[in-house]
């Protein structure tokens, strides 16, 4: 596998290094979108495409337990490493697996977040169904794009050379309410202005959102988290 295929399947020692930039690289996206999660001490959490680990890594600080799956080997390697004193005293568990079946019972989580990750699933739609069916009633779905879908110019820059798609919070929000989830929320970064915009229902609410401390690139790109409820 190459540079831009294992952007979606990890592969080999150049997929293990490229996770463990994606480790550094997404931490302030990841950040940002954790802002839009109350996580309780008693919560058990999946993160699907867990790649290098680090999200796994930080929502355990909070969780009662903590799943991390990909179906990566390279990706479930690296996030067991970096999670290993976790998963020795039972907090973490990292699995292989496909979104489009995970190996979870029906109502198994409080939370299922999905990092960087969704560009890549064929038939989002059925594979957020399936996200469905593991959260428990009134669990949380988390989605976390460094993208809108729209006008990232460095995103669209990545899709000429990488088999993904990408989707504005709009089509997000239309695939989750066609899966029945309700109480979806859009958090839109509008790094230019500092601001962020809050999307409920069509209506939009803007705040303050001061991110100067971030990187040149990442300045540009307009971070989407959306939120829904079971
Ligand atoms: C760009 S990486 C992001 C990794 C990590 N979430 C992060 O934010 O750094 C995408 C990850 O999603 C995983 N992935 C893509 N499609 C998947 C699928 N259908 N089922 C499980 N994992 C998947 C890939 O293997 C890869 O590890």
């Amino acid at each position: 596998m190459g540079f831009f295929e294992n952007m979606g399947n990890p592969q080999g020692k150049l997929g293990n290094m490229q996770l463990k930039s994606m480790n550094k690289e997404h931490t302030p996206v990841s950040l940002w979108g954790l802002k839009h999660l109350d996580i309780k001490d008693d919560d058990i959490i999946l993160d699907i495409g867990c790649g290098g680990g680090m999200n796994v890594k930080r929502m355990a600080e909070k969780a009662k337990k903590v799943f991390g799956i990909d179906y990566s080997i390279v990706s479930v390697e690296l996030s067991t490493e970096v999670n290993e004193d976790l998963i020795k005293n039972g907090l973490v568990e990292i699995v292989e697996g496909n979104v489009q079946s995970l190996p979870f019972e029906d109502e198994t989580f409080d939370i299922v977040t999905a990092f960087e990750t969704v560009y890549f699933w064929p038939d989002i739609e059925k594979c957020f169904g399936e996200v469905k069916r593991v959260l428990k009633p009134g669990g949380v779905f988390l989605i976390g794009m460094e993208s809108n879908g729209d006008n990232n110019f460095i995103m669209k820059f990545w899709k000429h050379f990488i088999d993904m798609e990408m989707y504005t919070d709009e089509e997000i929000a239309s695939f989750l309410e066609n899966n029945g989830f309700s109480e979806i929320t859009a958090y839109i970064r509008d790094g230019r202005k500092k601001q962020e915009i809050i999307k409920v229902n069509g209506k939009e609410t803007r705040v303050n959102d001061d991110y100067s401390n971030v990187s040149f690139s990442d300045k540009f790109l307009e971070w989407v988290t959306v939120v829904a409820k079971k």
